[in-house]
């Protein structure tokens, strides 16, 4: 949650707009509202630019200049108003502070120094950090002023801030995710590598308790309980500007949507070492037991089915559920957290708490240097590419590609998954075409003022229809419910009215025609059937026919759900790119 990122010593010397570029580039992080602070050219006074809102198209007023620091907000503390925009000055306006994660002790720090005269402007738990730096720089170096306000603070938190006196830029990192970027004489932070990708791909992914130092001089690396300054080994990553860029297309929801058919495959030319390494302990008796959130989660879900049906035993739990069940991890667990950030907090909590029982941590993630990666013993990283929009798709589809693949690995058949794989991606790059949009974007003009939709679907389907629903409900707003196709006697059928549109999500296997009898039994009670299959049926009032690819017809089913809200969201004036409420990533319990 939240955005962070500043330059040092910007070449062009218009260092609030270098700082808009990047804020841009996260505006997924947070978008409730966005500021930048920047020293003017030989001014010691900093100049601070706050607006609520989404950055969207805005442009910066603020002065030339070549040290900056900018934010974009997702709220905790306070509302949604100017004052409480980040970045957060001292009394004296010679700091500035932006902060991404929570000050569990703010109160307590507040009014200290309330007591010693200081003066707060707004209900943010941020601001008192600028404070307590005032405060302690009385009488240490800023550098120690910093560390030690920091290394005070409770809570998973990054900070960055911007000092006047010695024009640098100090950033520490306990929880909350940080990367340095260290370009051609210019410097960058950002809280991903998007963010300042334009400029340079040679970075330092911070570890908590690290801290950085930008100057003009460069990027310097420390440690902060000790204080003492540490090797910095910047890595060079392979991401490509356009992988962060829309290229050509209205929102990079849809751009990840397409993506797909190239993302899928990928994942069945990598990890390759990593799989063999945790199969083989799946093969020698360890128990699976998986655990995520929201999609993630639903990934997990379908994977239990994967896995069962080549008669792997598994279990998955919603990571914020799993405390009353850790007790039962232990060295021989292979614990496999999936997340597309690494950083989601109920996620990191779980596998911590896995990883005290003994149990073998693996992580799933696709983005890169995140804590879930460093806390694991093993990592899956399925490569689909910075995935900006807040709604997950090809990172989803990317991994339980992954988990496919490890579990055929698991029963030692590699080759069959990586050949199915491989197919899928063959498949998509034919079926995701014109065609298919046409067909999708006329069933959402049928849908559009609909406030109600159900799914159903059984085993494998299962799992996709709940992230079909998901993925209506976070690009649409539309209220929208999947259920076991075996739930519907139990209550569910009394929700189904005249015109209610009901989803049928089903494939060409043993659960086909019990999913179809449970239509026929919607569709007496007036409920409107749209039928996404690879099958044709009398039941249907509507057919997107998708793949038939055996258990694999799951990815094709939930791709038209992310086409649907996506042509949904935007018959309703969403931003399908940023929904409301969200962040990319769930940094806080
Ligand atoms: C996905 O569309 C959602 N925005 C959300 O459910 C997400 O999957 C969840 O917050 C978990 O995030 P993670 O994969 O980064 O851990």
């Amino acid at each position: 949650m939240c955005g962070i990122f500043a330059v040092v010593n910007d070449k062009s010397n218009q260092a609030a707009q270098t700082t808009l570029i990047g804020l841009k580039k996260l505006e997924y992080r947070g978008y409730d509202s966005w500021g930048i602070a920047l020293i003017p050219e030989k001014r010691k006074k900093i100049k601070v630019e706050k607006h609520i809102g989404k950055i969207g198209q805005a442009e910066t007023k603020l002065p030339n200049g070549n040290i900056a620091i900018g934010h974009t907000r997702w709220a905790t503390h306070g509302g949604v108003t100017d004052r409480n925009a980040h970045p957060h000055l001292d009394c004296k306006k010679e700091i500035a502070v932006i902060h991404n994660g929570i000050v569990e002790n703010y109160k307590v720090i507040k009014s200290n120094l309330s007591n010693k005269g200081h003066v707060f402007k707004s209900e943010t738990d941020t601001e008192v950090i600028a404070h307590l730096i005032e405060e302690k720089s009385k009488k240490v170096p800023i550098i120690k002023a910093v560390f030690d306000t920091f290394n005070s603070l409770v809570g998973s938190n990054a900070i960055v801030v911007l000092d006047t006196n010695t024009e640098t830029v100090l950033a520490c990192r306990n929880g909350s995710p940080l990367v340095a970027g260290i370009g051609n004489n210019q410097f960058f932070l950002g809280s991903d590598v998007p963010a300042f990708l334009k400029f340079t791909n040679r970075v330092h992914f911070l570890h908590d308790g690290e801290a950085v130092v930008l100057s003009k001089k460069g990027v310097k690396l420390y440690d902060l309980k000790s204080g003492n300054e540490k090797m910095l080994n910047a890595q060079i990553l392979d991401w490509k500007m356009e992988d962060a860029e829309k290229g050509g297309y209205q929102h990079f929801l849809l751009k990840e949507i397409v993506e797909q058919k190239n993302t899928i495959p990928k994942t069945a030319k990598i990890n390759k070492p990593a799989l063999k390494t945790i199969s083989e302990k799946i093969r020698n008796g360890y128990k699976i037991v998986m655990s995520a959130c929201g999609t993630a989660y639903y990934c997990t879900l379908a994977a239990k089915y994967f896995f069962a049906q080549l008669g792997t035993e598994s279990e998955t739990y919603g990571s914020y559920e799993y405390l009353p069940f850790t007790k039962f991890a232990n060295k021989k667990t292979v614990f496999i957290s999936v997340s597309q950030s690494g950083e989601t907090a109920d996620t990191l909590i779980a596998a911590r708490a896995a990883k005290k029982q003994g149990a073998y941590i693996v992580a799933v993630v696709n983005a890169r240097g995140s804590t879930l990666e460093r806390l694991a013993d093993s990592t899956l990283s399925v490569g689909a590419g910075p995935e900006i929009a807040v709604v997950s798709t090809k990172a989803f589809t990317a991994q339980l590609s992954t988990l496919y693949l490890l579990a055929h690995y698991a029963i030692n058949k590699p080759e069959k998954g990586i050949s199915k794989i491989y197919q899928l991606g063959k498949s998509l790059e034919k079926w995701i075409n014109t065609k298919l949009f046409t067909q999708i974007t006329k069933l959402a003009a049928t849908l559009i003022n609909n406030e109600d939709l159900y799914l159903i679907g059984k085993h494998l389907n299962y799992p996709a229809s709940l992230e079909f629903a998901l993925k209506i409900k976070e690009s649409s707003y539309i209220h929208s419910e999947a259920f076991a196709a075996g739930e519907l006697k139990h209550g569910v059928i009394t929700l189904i009215q005249k015109g209610t549109p009901c989803f049928v999500l089903s494939s060409n296997d043993e659960a086909k025609d019990e999913v179809l009898s449970s239509a026929a039994e919607l569709k007496a009670r007036g409920g409107k059937i749209i039928g996404i299959s690879p099958v044709k049926s009398a039941e249907f009032d509507f057919h997107i026919k998708t793949l038939d690819l055996g258990d694999l017809t799951f990815f094709p089913n939930v791709i038209v759900g992310q086409l649907l809200g996506y042509y949904l969201g935007i018959g309703r004036g969403t931003d399908p790119d940023k929904p409301r409420n969200l962040a990319k990533s769930v940094t806080v319990k």
